[in-house]
């Protein structure tokens, strides 16, 4: 099978992808871990893996998205499936996720992730704060499907509603969400890859606030007083919203992800005002 990586790797090479993910695609043709993969390699391909191997690259080839061929990611330490048109979780929102556990929540907080997806935040900070009670919307019902699958397979229990933005509820602690924040007009430049992935998790409108600007309006009655939110936008967009929070109020700051760019929203909304 040496021979068969060897030519993977040079069409992904050639082709500008990383030579790398050619021990993905002959993993998936092979049935093999990569580690069983690494230990086969002198070995001939098992009968009909050269013919899946070839199949599996023109896909890639065509910049189909490896992560949909491989049918899962890991994100925050939890396998997760995906599928097409369901949104891939991307590293930047493992940071996300990160500055949430980061909070000081009360010990049984009632969180809520706007726009789920394959259910990836909710799901991560079930993960970590088991006694929280996470709530999980979408308006995707493919994406709903494959957030409760994940769930089942992860045995984590998070309330999925077919709900636009905070769904009505009330009494929040966290409201989190990594929404579409693309600028339509990024659709032009954007890489192949994200043609197979859902428009509608991916741009919001001309300035890419379409769905985060009512997000964030809708926030302040869905939290409890002094309750947070957490947002990843685009670099920007981000101080823009903190802006218009910091206009109602609220407390609010810009962070940064890991390659540097503005990238976090997190805001307080104003605890209530004393009486008297
Ligand atoms: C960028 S994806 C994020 C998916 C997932 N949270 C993640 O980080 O991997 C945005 C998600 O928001 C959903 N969505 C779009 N508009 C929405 C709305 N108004 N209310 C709730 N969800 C929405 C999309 O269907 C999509 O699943």
């Amino acid at each position: 099978m040496i021979r068969l990586l060897r030519a993977l790797q040079a069409r992904l090479k050639a082709a500008g992808l990383p030579e790398g993910e050619a021990w993905d695609l002959l993993a998936l043709a092979t049935g093999l871990s990569r580690k069983d993969l690494l230990l086969s390699l002198p070995k001939p391909a098992p009968p009909g893996a050269e013919e899946r191997a070839w199949a599996l690259l023109e896909k890639r080839l065509a910049r189909y998205p490896l992560q949909y061929l491989l049918g899962e990611v890991e994100f925050f330490g939890l396998p997760l499936r995906v599928e097409e048109g369901v949104l891939i979780p991307r590293p930047e929102t493992e940071g996300l996720v990160a500055l949430g556990l980061a909070l000081p929540l009360p010990p049984r907080p009632r969180v809520l992730d706007v726009g789920t997806g394959t259910g990836a935040i909710a799901l991560a900070l079930k993960s970590r704060l088991p006694e929280a009670e996470v709530y999980a919307t979408d308006v995707d019902e493919k994406a709903l499907r494959l957030a409760e699958e994940n769930a089942k397979r992860l045995g984590l229990k998070v309330r999925f509603l077919k709900a636009p933005l905070t769904g009505g509820l009330r009494g929040l602690d966290l409201v989190v969400a990594n929404p579409p924040y693309l600028p339509e007009a990024y659709r032009e430049a954007a890489p192949p890859e994200l043609a197979y992935e859902n428009p509608l998790a991916l741009y919001a409108g001309e300035e890419g606030l379409a769905v985060a600007q009512p997000l964030a309006l809708e926030a302040e009655g869905a939290l409890r007083p002094g309750g947070f939110l957490l947002l990843e936008l685009a670099p920007e967009n981000v101080h823009r919203l903190a802006e218009t929070l910091r206009e109602r109020g609220w407390e609010a700051e810009v962070l940064r992800d890991l390659a540097g760019r503005d990238r976090y929203l997190r805001a307080r909304r104003p605890p209530e005002e004393a009486e008297g």
